[in-house]
């Protein structure tokens, strides 16, 4: 297949929303192994059975593959970096990682929202990966937030839920921003004096009639974003005013727009209308490197995500 339809192919594939898992086993050494994978799936009731692909390219097919058991954690939405952690090359994921074995002796990630402890059953060549079925032995679930995937997004449901209600709250003061990107550029606006620049904001995020809320401001911008995801909530220290920045991708933008558009390697961050935006971009511009975007909750001043539930 070519890479155009390899890429719509993943595409089309990423808009059905998913939960995030760690694959596990260990290996011949009794080392523990594992993997992120979204491909986790329900298969049967009665036997109790579940399916997880993994890619033949896969650093530990060879244990994957011959494995008599493994297991599945489903992770929850304050284990993010887990997620990460276990989809990037690494000798030892599980370092930094608090684990503990159940029946058959793979690792399963504490704090997991739900796991299954499985014996393979059976192992299917499928294309450029195998599946793999267990069958499950113990398990078991909390009522925790699971991570979710989407379009190559992590999901933040519990905390997208806190921002909507703190939105509704008349007495808190909220300054709703985006940052909006076009082909590795950042989208800024320019004060009267021509000297400091900053993200288009609002009261509130709103709706596209209503002309003082961002995506009203936007679309008077004449700025056709997709969809738009959580980046960044933090308090300013000297107001309590509570920031909420989304981060979208221009979908449509105007010929002339390039005078709005600064390239990621050529940002004047001195002109940066304060210190908390310029780490955002920072940030922002990193995680797009990586694709890989987290959430910051926190103070102002900090620049490191923080696990949500830390809150
Ligand atoms: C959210 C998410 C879901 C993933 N799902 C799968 C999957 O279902 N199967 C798979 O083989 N790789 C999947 N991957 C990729 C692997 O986690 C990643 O390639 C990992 O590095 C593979 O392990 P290895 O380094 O031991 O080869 C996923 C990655 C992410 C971020």
């Amino acid at each position: 297949m070519n890479k155009d339809k390899t890429r719509n192919l993943r595409q089309a594939l990423g808009s059905f929303p998913t939960g995030v898992t760690v694959v596990s086993c260990l290996d011949k050494n009794k080392n523990p192994l594992g993997f992120t994978a979204n491909s986790f799936t329900s298969v049967s009731l009665d036997p109790q059975l579940i399916s997880i692909c993994i890619d033949k390219e896969s650093f530990n097919i060879d244990s994957f593959s011959i494995t008599k058991h493994f297991a599945v954690s489903v992770l929850s939405e304050d284990q993010q970096s887990i997620s990460t952690t276990f989809a990037t090359p690494n000798e030892d994921r599980f370092q930094n990682v608090e684990w503990r074995t159940e029946d058959t002796g793979s690792p399963i990630i504490e704090n997991a929202v739900a796991w299954f402890d499985c014996n393979t059953r059976q192992v299917i060549d499928a294309g450029d990966h195998l599946i793999l079925i267990g069958e499950i032995i113990a398990f078991d679930s909390s009522p925790k937030t699971p991570l979710m995937y989407l379009r190559g997004n992590y999901v933040n449901l519990g905390l997208e839920q806190k921002m909507l209600l703190a939105m509704e709250n008349e007495n808190t003061k909220i300054v709703v921003g985006a940052i909006i990107e076009w082909h590795k550029k950042v989208f800024l606006l320019k004060d009267k004096t021509n000297k400091s620049l900053y993200f288009p904001s609002a009261s509130r995020l709103g709706h596209i009639d209503d002309n003082d809320s961002l995506l009203g401001i936007l679309k008077n911008l004449k700025i056709s974003i997709n969809e738009h995801y959580l980046f960044s909530v933090f308090e300013k220290a000297e107001d309590k005013t509570s920031l909420i920045y989304y981060r979208a991708q221009v979908k449509e933008a105007l010929e002339d727009m390039d005078d709005y558009f600064y390239p990621f390697d050529d940002i004047p961050f001195d002109k940066l209308s304060d210190e908390a935006s310029r780490i955002m971009l920072k940030r922002y511009i990193k995680e797009r490197e990586l694709n890989a975007f987290g959430i910051f909750v926190g103070k102002e001043s900090e620049g490191k995500v923080e696990a949500i539930s830390k809150k």
